[in-house]
């Protein structure tokens, strides 16, 4: 009996708590996206990395060390990819333009736009 209204009380505290994490924090809700940063987006596996609509997809990128990653330019406006820290800057990329990547140190890479500083994405190697 003891446990089951403990599990009960517990169970009711969950759900107050629930209900208030639904409340959307309103001051948070007004600010403005970080233009630097880690995406939120979680890692999607893989080797390409599509620039469509002023974004880059998938945002975070997981690879596993030695993979050469290509981003190609989907988009009718050019585009850059330079990493934040220096590891990699391609040339301006007009509209069906790649530029290739091998990564040969795990770690996470973040990088942007040059022409459009807000359009960020991250690659995250892996060791084998
Ligand atoms: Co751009």
């Amino acid at each position: 009996m003891k446990l089951s209204f403990a599990a009960s009380l517990a169970l009711a505290l969950a759900a107050g708590a629930g209900a208030l994490a639904q409340t959307p924090p309103m001051d948070h809700m007004s600010m403005p996206m970080p233009t630097s940063g880690a995406p939120a987006a979680p890692p999607v596996a893989g080797t390409a990395v599509k620039i469509d609509n002023f974004a880059f997809g998938p945002v975070a990128l997981v690879v596993p060390v030695g993979t050469t990653v290509t981003w190609t330019n989907r988009d009718d406006a050019p585009h850059t990819v330079v990493a934040n820290a220096g590891a990699f800057k391609s040339k301006v990329l007009d509209t069906d333009d790649s530029f290739s990547f091998t990564f040969t140190t795990p770690g996470e890479y973040a990088y942007f736009c040059s022409l459009h500083p807000h359009m960020t994405g991250k690659v995250i190697v892996e060791a084998k």
